[in-house]
């Protein structure tokens, strides 16, 4: 079996599962899932503290992970990690466009196969939150809706209309149809123990008047209908009717409250980073925040808590809403795009979660009870009739520590934390003392490139202008999403002109100013076949002026713009009909007059001679042959390159970088790993590699990359790959250089840890049963991440008030001279290793300051 495999079965925390070239495997999981064997049917209710499974309150952590933005070889891997990180319930939209592409004809295969994923879930033994929408929202291409949705005659989404309301119901029928034939909601003893219709109704229900409210009624009444057996959830909809349960999503729930006292208080999503756009930074969130957030959460009496995302993964092929989403959806979440656990924030909130479950007896049997410890400084107790008591103490401040009495004892609070204590007496946790390593990751370049010689290439350039029987003309300019009825992101406009010479508009003779706008989200202008100019809107702004001067020549004229789009909109209110494309005008300036083209008769041509012809899926097909003409073509706009290549040996996950090629999208054996757009930069300002997490966190806080290319790396699956004669296919709109494709391989460089003696001791040293509970002080604690790899070296030690980040640790001015050698002996040669920090291990180098061990270690 392991030769079927390509060897790649082993396991490892990295990628327990993954597959090395697709294959068989899929057979083999198919076979274990159908021996799946879901437990007795379970009653799922609830009251106003939490969700009641079989008569018990049960505190959840929950995490999202989009069963689409990964591949079902990845699935087994991702929720075994989930459930290592301490989750209980898996949380998944429903993407209807996916699912049904045709009005009519359903698609349920490989990462659509969402049975199949809901099946894994409940095999690793976790519940699952559906979030059917079917409006979803989630960077998805069009919110999640179908385009054809948009051309049934007097439909208008999301409000009190009947041939909306008959699609939306019909689909969410389907889908729980599906899950009750499969047993799958809890109620029939599978794992799905809640549900979502809509999605934020309530952030854009304003501007939908009156109808909106019969919607929201709607809705809910017919989500209730579908007797699904588990409760319902709208969230951000304050006004949800009985019984459906609203929830809050923001980077902050604690001072949320349901609509209802008897309703638990509940977080569909909180976001452990942000999404990227094309031509934006790489937003992240600093896990102390996140932490912090969780905390205050459950210190203000909350029940469910979702992340949003757990793992983001990838928007392959044309998926990702918009505009301007980028193909890598990774989300700074916990888990990375490529299945990799992202450390400190895995660990930290792993620690967070065991901390949280120690204390979920108290927490459910009772409401809090506050008290103020001073400004900013807030406790609250959970104090049960048995005698058992928990405490959450918050430092709400976001610049100053402070040292508070509590129950008679002396606390430090940290700016921007909170401390739990499972006995109302012993910190286990606090939200800003990270206890877990860092795992520095690098990308390494394996066999550099793809192809090391441009022989290897081959190419076809796609033709300028119309080129397809297809093409049709119109008087005036068409919107694009209602002409391509998003078949492709491309539209052709194109018009000829006759030019005599004594056009008022012309400059210099033969000269002219092309004006032409757009509602986006990216412009190429040609003129008589030769590239004129382009633009791109951008996430904040998709509209397009595009002003060049051109050269005319006498006589005949041709004016092609290629319109393309980049995800459609996905969220706002009447997102549907934002609109894309050469809306207009199109003008020719000069200084004497100006021509306006726009209502002019003009030739459309929906979508690519090269996608009608398939060649994507790399094959021969005339009548357009590939070339392998030498020199290769580069640099050169509306190019298709193609070739073959092996797969890199391991089991690593592979990313490509497309550094060196501009705008465009790129096939695997026929599978699209996505958009891609190196070319893009993030603006110069904006980001920082330090961020400071105290303080309310927003979107644009925190980013890196500034100034760089948004997204280098795309992800390929290795279940996309067979051992040899791989091909690859790309599409290039605007100009790049495949021969500088390389692969890349995310690998480990070091491991490290850095942690105060006032850190609480690990989680999982605490004993609620012994007189003391906690029995050591504080520990670093490294492991290497592969079970074959042991800790090779110390690259870095110190005691004492080290400074820096793992790869940059310095020694500060107090520290201990034994500090390397003490770590060496500890560490080197282990698989995992723990180090006290104390002065009892490495002496006091400065009696009365708090001092810290940083460590960095290196695996083999
Ligand atoms: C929320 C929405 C999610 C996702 C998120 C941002 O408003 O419900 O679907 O779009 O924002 O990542």
């Amino acid at each position: 079996m392991g030769e079927t495999f390509c060897s790649a079965v082993s396991s490892s925390l990295f990628y327990r599962v993954q597959p090395f070239c697709g294959g068989p495997f899929r057979v083999f999981l198919s076979f274990v899932l159908s021996f799946v064997l879901l437990s007795e049917s379970v009653n799922v209710t609830y009251d106003h503290r939490a969700l009641v499974i079989d008569g018990a309150r049960r505190l959840l952590i929950s995490g999202s992970i989009h069963y689409p933005r990964s591949t079902p070889e990845m699935w087994p891997d991702l929720i075994e990690k989930s459930k290592d990180g301490g989750l209980d319930v898996i949380e998944t939209y429903v993407f209807w466009n996916l699912h049904e592409p045709v009005q009519g004809q359903y698609d349920f295969g490989g990462r659509k196969d969402l049975v199949r994923f809901v099946k894994t879930v409940a095999k690793t033994g976790l519940f699952v939150h559906l979030r059917i929408g079917p409006y979803v929202c989630a960077e998805w291409n069009y919110g999640g809706f179908p385009l054809w949705l948009h051309f049934i005659p007097g439909i208008k989404f999301r409000t009190d209309n009947e041939p909306f309301k008959r699609e939306m119901r019909r689909f969410t029928a389907k889908i729980v149809d599906m899950m009750k034939q499969e047993m799958l909601f809890a109620s029939q003893g599978g794992p799905i123990i809640l549900a979502q219709i809509e999605n934020e109704y309530g952030n854009v229900q304003s501007h939908y008047g009156s109808a909106a409210k019969s919607y929201v009624d709607w809705a809910a009444s017919m989500a209730i209908s579908l007797d699904t057996g588990v409760p319902w959830v709208m969230c951000q909809q304050s006004d949800a009717p009985d019984p459906i349960i609203n929830t809050c999503n923001g980077f902050y729930c604690d001072q949320f409250s349901p609509n209802s006292a008897k309703k638990p208080k509940m977080w569909t999503e909180n976001w452990s980073g942000w999404f990227l756009s094309f031509g934006g930074g790489v937003p992240y969130r600093p896990v102390e925040d996140l932490a912090f957030a969780v905390a205050r959460f459950f210190q203000r009496g909350g029940t469910f808590q979702n992340y949003y995302m757990y793992h983001g993964g990838t928007n392959f092929g044309r998926s990702s809403g918009g505009p301007f989403i980028a193909t890598s959806y990774d989300y700074d979440a916990p888990i990375d795009e490529y299945g990799i656990i992202r450390q400190p924030k895995w660990g930290h909130l792993r620690d967070l979660h065991k901390t949280i479950k120690l204390c979920e007896g108290s927490l459910i049997a009772t409401d809090p009870s506050y008290s103020s410890l001073g400004p900013n400084l807030e406790a609250h107790v959970y104090k049960t009739e048995t005698g058992s008591c928990v405490a959450f103490l918050a430092n709400i401040d976001a610049v100053s520590d402070a040292v508070v009495t509590f129950n008679g004892n002396s606390y430090h609070l940290p700016a921007w934390s909170v401390s739990i204590l499972p006995d109302c007496k012993t910190v286990v946790f606090n939200s800003a003392q990270i206890n877990s390593q860092v795992l520095k990751l690098e990308a390494r370049y394996m066999t550099s490139l793809v192809q090391t010689s441009s022989e290897a290439w081959s190419s076809i350039d796609e033709p300028v202008g119309v080129s397809k029987s297809s093409a049709f003309a119109r008087d005036g300019l068409l919107e694009q999403i209602n002409t391509t009825a998003d078949s492709s992101d491309y539209l052709w406009y194109s018009i000829s002109i006759e030019i005599t010479g004594d056009e008022p508009f012309l400059m210099n003779k033969n000269q002219a100013v092309l004006h032409v706008e757009s509602l986006g989200h990216v412009l190429h202008a040609f003129v008589n076949g030769g590239m004129a100019g382009r633009g791109s809107g951008s996430a904040s702004n998709a509209k397009i002026i595009l002003e060049k001067t051109i050269t005319l020549i006498q006589g005949r004229n041709t004016i092609d713009l290629l319109s393309a789009t980049v995800g459609l909109q996905n969220y706002g209110a009447f997102f549907d009909e934002w609109g894309a494309g050469v809306t207009g005008p199109v003008k020719l300036k000069g200084s004497n007059g100006t021509a306006d083209l726009s209502s002019r008769s003009w030739i459309y041509q929906i979508g690519l001679k090269g996608e009608e012809l398939g060649l994507y899926k790399g094959f021969n097909k005339s009548p357009l042959l590939w070339s392998s003409h030498s020199p290769l073509a580069i640099n050169k706009p509306l190019i298709w390159y193609k070739t073959t290549f092996d797969c890199p040996d391991g089991n690593a996950p592979i990313a490509l970088d497309l550094t060196g090629m501009g705008k465009g999208e790129a096939w695997v054996n026929g599978q699209s790993i996505g958009r891609y757009w190196p070319s893009y930069l993030a603006p110069q300002s904006g980001c920082a590699d330090s961020c400071n997490y105290r303080g309310a966190y927003r979107a644009d806080k925190c980013a890196r990359n500034c100034g760089k290319a948004s997204q280098t790396l795309y992800h390929v699956p290795r279940s996309f790959l067979q051992r040899s004669g791989n091909t690859l296919v790309l599409f290039e709109e605007a100009g790049g250089d495949p021969t500088h494709i390389s692969f890349a391989k995310r690998q480990l460089r070091s491991l490290c840890g850095h942690v105060s003696e006032l850190h609480p001791p690990p989680v999982d040293a605490w004993s609620s049963d012994g007189p003391v509970g906690i029995k050591s002080g504080a520990v670093l604690r490294l492991e290497c991440p592969y079970p074959s790899q042991v800790i090779a070296s110390i690259k870095f030690a110190s005691f004492g008030t080290p400074v820096g980040t793992c790869g940059s640790f310095k020694h500060g001015r107090c520290r201990s001279e034994n500090a390397l050698s003490v770590v060496q002996k500890a560490c080197v040669g282990m698989k995992s290793c723990f180090v006290s920090v104390s002065s009892e291990s490495f002496g006091d180098p400065c009696k009365g300051l708090a001092k810290s061990l940083a460590v960095e270690a290196a695996c083999v």
